[in-house]
């Protein structure tokens, strides 16, 4: 049967409802292939690489974090796709959480796929956003950051929707990213605490992370908060902590905390933050593939482009279905270890568009088919043990994950 005879009458059957909707379709090979939510209509290999998502540890990190922050309310933030993992579906198994008050993202179109998916919580917009788009998030109760002069824009749209519009209100102290610096400070609070129309419902900013300046930031972000306060302006709640200042400076915690990749399990910095045990977070998805080769090479034997690895002995090489065009780094084939049946293997030779190689050793009873971790939550395949062994960023390691990669609840 031709492969296009088998997607026409893959298609018949769904269109007859015999098969889900979303879950399992069945592969070239006739078996059991996943596919994601977000891709209904693709169909998968077995062997490519996918997400499992551990909703259990998402919620213990959650847990964990509101603990650790004396039960202050949480603002998630889900944003570039969830951290890897999916900003829906993170919203979805977040959503029923009291400790959870809210999510922020970055893109409008994140926030808006959030109400789409029929999240109620606040979503806060921590983009610019102003004219058509503007409107578009007051229309879906999205809390958009401020820190141009909004306020007319909002006050109108507060008259045409009949409605009190939140906003938060981003300070810049130290960072020189966005938000409000000196004066304008003043103003705009002034402006923004005289409507009507428009509440400030929150007032933050985001850290430096350079451990002696944030310090500095915390003092002057509060004096700003005082003088403004003095002159009658309602700031909301102070919010400042994102997962590193949630661990380094308690003092920081204010009124909500805003953690994002600590509730997917992972520490910026291992080194400093796992080994001191302050809080017990899990990984909250793996990154899986399945072998789809594997040979001797025999000593001298080369591999990879630019014969990136030659055999020192004769060894046994698994071939990996992927590589950076799957968000996985390039890196990893000097530092990086895969587990496949329970042993950990070293990435060898070069990391390319859709294949990574494993150096299995001199014996082997690795096959074809046999399951490759590249992360999940087991002690030695963490995505912390990547990010110290290879020296590189968590946030590099989850973020650039290929979204077409499925993602599926386990
Ligand atoms: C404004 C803001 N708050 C919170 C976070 C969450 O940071 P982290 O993932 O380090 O916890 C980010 C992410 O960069 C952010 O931009």
């Amino acid at each position: 049967m031709s492969v296009g005879m088998k997607l026409s009458r893959l298609h018949f059957l769904k269109s007859l409802s015999l098969l889900p909707i979303a879950g399992f379709s069945v592969s070239a090979s006739g078996s059991a292939a996943k596919r994601s939510e977000e891709s209904e209509d693709v169909m998968y290999s077995e062997y490519d690489p996918r997400i499992e998502v551990y909703p259990e540890n998402l919620r213990h990190n959650a847990r964990e974090i509101a603990a650790a922050v004396d039960g202050k309310p949480i603002m998630a933030v889900i944003k570039n796709n969830g951290y890897g993992m999916g900003v829906v579906r993170s919203a979805e198994i977040l959503e029923p959480m009291d400790e959870i008050e809210g999510f922020g993202v970055v893109k409008l179109s994140e926030a808006l796929q959030l109400r789409k998916a029929g999240i109620t919580k606040p979503v806060t917009l921590l983009a610019l956003c102003h004219g058509d788009e503007l409107e578009e998030a007051v229309r879906q109760d999205i809390t958009p950051m401020v820190y141009t002069p909004l306020g007319e824009e909002l006050e109108q749209l507060a008259q045409k929707y009949d409605k009190q519009i939140p906003v938060e209100v981003k300070l810049d102290v130290g960072l020189g990213r966005i938000g409000l610096r000196g004066e304008e400070i003043f103003e705009i609070c002034r402006d923004l605490h005289q409507r009507e129309g428009v509440a400030i419902k929150g007032t933050f900013i985001t850290f430096t992370e350079a451990r002696d300046f944030d310090k500095e930031k915390i003092e002057r972000f509060s004096e700003a908060v005082s003088a403004l306060s003095s002159e009658g302006i309602d700031t909301g709640r102070m919010h400042a902590a994102s997962t590193t200042p949630i661990f380094r400076h308690p003092e920081a915690h204010f009124d909500m905390v805003r953690p994002g990749i600590g509730l997917y399990g992972v520490y910026p910095q291992p080194e400093d933050q796992r080994e001191k045990q302050l809080m017990d977070l899990r990984p909250a998805f793996s990154l899986k593939c399945k072998v789809i080769h594997v040979k001797q090479l025999q000593k001298g034997d080369t591999a990879g482009y630019g014969q990136a690895f030659e055999a020192q002995e004769n060894t046994w090489l698994a071939t990996l279905p992927m590589g950076h065009a799957d968000g996985w780094q390039r890196s990893a084939a000097e530092c990086a270890k895969v587990r496949i049946n329970d042993k950990l293997y070293p990435v060898v030779a070069s990391v390319s568009a859709s294949h990574t190689l494993v150096d299995l050793g001199a014996e082997t009873d690795v096959q074809v088919g046999d399951e490759a971790i590249i992360f999940d939550d087991q002690e030695g395949s963490r995505p912390d043990d990547i990010v110290k062994a290879c020296g590189t960023s968590a946030y590099d390691l989850l973020m650039h994950l290929n979204p077409q990669i499925p993602r599926e609840v386990v």
